[in-house]
């Protein structure tokens, strides 16, 4: 798919199935990732891939923590959470990975992190894959954050599900001109 087209046209599925996508877009994926800008280049970033049964075992840490979070949950709620990465074939956390800088603060980390997460999203759209990103509680959890093996000063931006669409997504008209502002005039 031509890029401005690929750009126009992304759309987020939540509904979601097989086929993920293979190792070879997988690997085109991280690499438009990497491309992503980055103050000072600290390549302030880690994508973890979750994939088949790894999706149950992210499920059971997220039943943990939502345990500690609300002890009161019941096995309904605990359940319907520890189903949550079986929504898509393949999942990928994306870390900030936060570091004290001189020029670069941490906001700027985050949103280079959050950069990254559009270029997967992106490719994937590219070649044909559709997904969701996804946060929640989750992301701000010190208990899935420690279970990612993510630093307590790292920031999770975000769950990325990906697979194939079920459903081929409708594409609403956006009002542009409603958000852009010609300025100095
Ligand atoms: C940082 C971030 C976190 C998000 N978290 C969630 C989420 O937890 N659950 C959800 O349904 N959508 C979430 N979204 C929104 C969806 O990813 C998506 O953008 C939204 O459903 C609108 O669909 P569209 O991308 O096709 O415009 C999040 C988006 C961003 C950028």
């Amino acid at each position: 798919m031509d890029a401005i087209e690929a750009l126009v046209t992304r759309k987020s599925s939540a509904m979601l199935t097989t086929p993920a996508p293979s190792k070879d877009d997988l690997k085109t994926m991280m690499q438009a990732a990497v491309r992503a800008p980055d103050h000072c280049r600290l390549r302030p970033w880690r994508f973890i891939v979750i994939e088949g049964a790894a999706r149950e075992k992210l499920g059971r840490i997220f039943g943990e923590a939502l345990k500690v979070r609300e002890p009161d949950a019941t096995e309904a709620m605990l359940q319907k959470e520890r189903g949550k990465p079986m929504r898509a074939p393949l999942v990928i956390a994306v870390i900030a990975k936060i570091e004290a800088h001189p020029k670069v603060p941490e906001v700027e980390q985050i949103l280079s992190a959050g950069a990254a997460a559009q270029n997967i999203m992106l490719a994937a759209h590219a070649l044909g894959y559709a997904g969701i990103w996804r946060t929640g509680k989750t992301c701000f959890d010190p208990q899935v954050n420690a279970a990612l093996g993510a630093a307590e000063t790292d920031q999770i931006v975000g769950f990325l599900y990906l697979g194939t669409a079920e459903r081929v997504p409708v594409l609403l008209e956006e009002p542009v001109d409603a958000y852009v502002e010609i300025w100095g005039e």
